[in-house]
């Protein structure tokens, strides 16, 4: 589709999102990130994409919810609103999603990335929910997501403080997958997402959709839930060509089916 505030394409089998306000480093009003959600669907049902790429233009991936927007929002408002809805709707979307991320990833900039299935971040990138200090708190899965990820002790500590993560802290915690120099931030995410687009994709589909379970269920749940895809696997033509090839020492041809 047509959008405003963000840039989408297609390329080798890479879905792009570009967020795209850079004079206000890619604040997120509501309109903007009903845009990323909607193209992430259209790229869903794609069946040229295999990866989604997002991405921000200009310095900073983003400096989080647009705040001269929700200035003056009341508890009714934000209930009839129901923005949430779309980053309820951005879990759903079941193919890989990479964010490559730079320099201020704050507040709602933090739980879009957080939203990512893998993140590649520029050196200089600094992650922070400044909420605190405007009188509120993460509310698009910040205290969640983020003490799933790094456990209760940090996640307090950096929401309590606003404390503004770099990217070495952000790796060390297994926020991050990687580190790259700024100027390579795209070329680097890029060939990240090669590296999964080369997979037979039903596998890649189900292998994300598993180990998002895992943060949710039990490890006897997970471990019925993961039984299911690996048996789901074995009615695909990729699961018979892969093998196949195994066995006659040659290349697979996969074809997503
Ligand atoms: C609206 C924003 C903005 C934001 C920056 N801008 N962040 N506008 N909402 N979150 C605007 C500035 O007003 C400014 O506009 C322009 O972008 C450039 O920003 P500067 O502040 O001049 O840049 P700099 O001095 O480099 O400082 C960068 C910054 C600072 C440290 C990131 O902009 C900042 O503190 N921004 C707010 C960060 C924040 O609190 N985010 C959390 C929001 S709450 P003009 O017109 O003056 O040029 C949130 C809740 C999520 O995210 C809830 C769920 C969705």
């Amino acid at each position: 589709g047509l959008f405003q505030y963000i840039e989408t394409s297609v390329e080798n089998e890479i879905g792009f999102i570009t967020l795209n306000r850079p004079k206000q480093l890619n604040a997120l009003n509501r309109t903007m990130v009903g845009e990323i959600v909607s193209a992430a669907e259209e790229f869903d049902c794609d069946t040229q994409v295999k990866v989604i790429l997002l991405s921000g233009h200009g310095k900073a991936f983003s400096a989080g919810a647009d705040i001269d927007e929700m200035a003056n929002d009341n508890p009714v408002s934000l209930e009839l609103l129901n923005q949430f809805a779309d980053w309820d709707r951005l879990s759903l979307v079941k193919k890989p999603i990479i964010g490559a991320v730079k320099s201020f990833v704050f507040g709602g900039g933090f739980e879009l990335a957080l939203s990512c299935d893998l993140l590649i971040a520029a050196g200089d990138t600094l992650f922070s929910f400044p909420e605190v200090t405007l009188g509120v708190m993460p509310g698009a899965g910040g205290t969640q997501r983020l003490t799933k990820l790094v456990g209760k002790t940090k996640a307090l500590e950096w929401i309590l403080t606003a404390e503004r993560i770099n990217a070495e802290t952000a790796l060390k915690y297994g926020i991050i997958n990687k580190i790259v120099a700024p100027e390579l931030l795209m070329e680097e995410a890029i060939s990240f997402a090669r590296m999964i687009t080369a997979q037979p994709s039903l596998a890649v589909r189900m292998i994300k959709d598993s180990v998002n379970k895992a943060v949710d269920y039990s490890l006897y749940e997970g471990m019925q839930y993961e039984r299911k895809n690996f048996y789901l696997l074995f009615a695909s033509v990729d699961q018979k060509e892969g093998m196949e090839a195994f066995v006659e020492k040659r290349k697979p041809n996969f074809t997503g089916r």
